[in-house]
């Protein structure tokens, strides 16, 4: 069976063709090594799959359609993982074209090419984000059509191409909303590596509201690679599901367990809660808990505790 995971140099996907290559898979990663974040750190993040002789990486942007057409012609994967993105909300209020791009239209792209394929089995990553100010916790029935940010407007526009390239093609298609992600090869644009970066050389961080009243419900990146596997395989025709870990902590108690186990203290700055920022985050899991099986096993302390392990040996290396 081949893979094909768009975004496969970037945090997730990385951690996916990792997990996909030690099922016995022939994997194709496909990005752009954009950057938006330094694109050493997508090299670094796929250097061991590199040396692996079941693993392919594609250079090339999924807005170019005819790079997409060779690969697929090429790899002819059985399945594909759509995690390819513009995935930051703030830096999306100031460049809204460039994620309607890459995030709806080329979105677009691997759905066609998911069609004229027949493959097995998609799935699109969509977020949180797409719940907005919506009173929690977020559950898939919700309507989810007030998105704060272009990138939750283009991630739902995303959603509901999705669904209409299953109804009217078949393609057997899965929407995943990640949960605020973190772990090992964390995107350096997210709150852990935020805060740590700046608490490592005794800077202030930014904190929201001075973390009061505001909550995330982190997910580690092990079970979230855990719903994804899950959802390539289910045979539910269509279906859209929270991954996340149903556990939301304030922003406050986040930053002291990182003091506690980076051994850092934080200088804290407050600001106001920026509009494109929802004050709680909270997805209930109970369909991919029926439907995927999905059951988050990481609490934040061992999970953050993983991530500190990676950062040092990245940084300080
Ligand atoms: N990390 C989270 O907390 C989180 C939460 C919700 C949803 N998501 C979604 O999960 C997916 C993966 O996110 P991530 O955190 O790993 O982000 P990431 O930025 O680390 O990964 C995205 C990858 O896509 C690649 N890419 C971007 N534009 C491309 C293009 N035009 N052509 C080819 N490749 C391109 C990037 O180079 C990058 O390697 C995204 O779709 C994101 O929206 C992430």
């Amino acid at each position: 069976m081949t893979y094909f995971v768009t975004g496969g140099a970037g945090f997730i996907g990385s951690h996916l063709v990792d997990a996909l290559l030690a099922r016995g898979a022939d994997v194709v990663a496909y990005d752009n090594f954009n950057d938006y974040y330094d694109p050493a750190r997508k090299r670094r993040n796929i250097a061991a799959a590199l040396t692996h002789p079941r693993f392919t990486l594609v250079e090339g942007d999924i807005r170019d359609r005819s790079a997409l057409d060779a690969a697929f012609a090429r790899y002819q994967p059985q399945y594909i993982a759509h995690l390819g993105a513009m995935a930051g909300p703030r830096y999306s209020v100031a460049h809204p074209f460039l994620y309607e791009e890459v995030n709806v239209r080329a979105t677009m792209h691997i759905l066609d090419l998911a069609r004229l394929h027949a493959v097995k089995g998609i799935i699109v990553a969509s977020t949180s984000s797409v719940y907005g100010a919506l009173p929690t916790p977020w559950d898939e029935s919700q309507s989810a059509d007030q998105p704060l940010s272009p990138y939750a407007a283009t991630k739902r526009a995303a959603e509901l191409l999705a669904y209409t390239y299953h109804y009217q093609y078949g393609v057997p298609t899965r929407v995943l909303r990640f949960f605020t992600v973190y772990g090992p090869r964390g995107r350096p644009d997210m709150t852990p590596s935020l805060f740590v970066d700046n608490m490592r050389v005794g800077k202030p961080i930014t904190l929201f509201n001075g973390g009061v009243g505001v909550y995330r419900d982190w997910t580690y990146v092990a079970d979230i690679i855990a719903g994804i596997v899950a959802a390539l395989h289910t045979d539910v025709p269509f279906g859209t599901y929270n991954l996340g870990n149903s556990s939301p902590i304030e922003l406050i108690a986040f930053v002291r367990l990182l003091e506690q186990i980076t051994g850092y203290t934080a200088i804290i700055d407050t600001k106001p809660l920026p509009a494109a920022d929802p004050p709680r985050t909270y997805a209930n899991i109970s369909r991919a808990q029926a439907q995927l099986g999905f059951h988050p096993q990481t609490p934040l302390e061992v999970g953050l505790a993983a991530f500190w392990k990676w950062y040092r040996n990245e940084y300080d290396s």
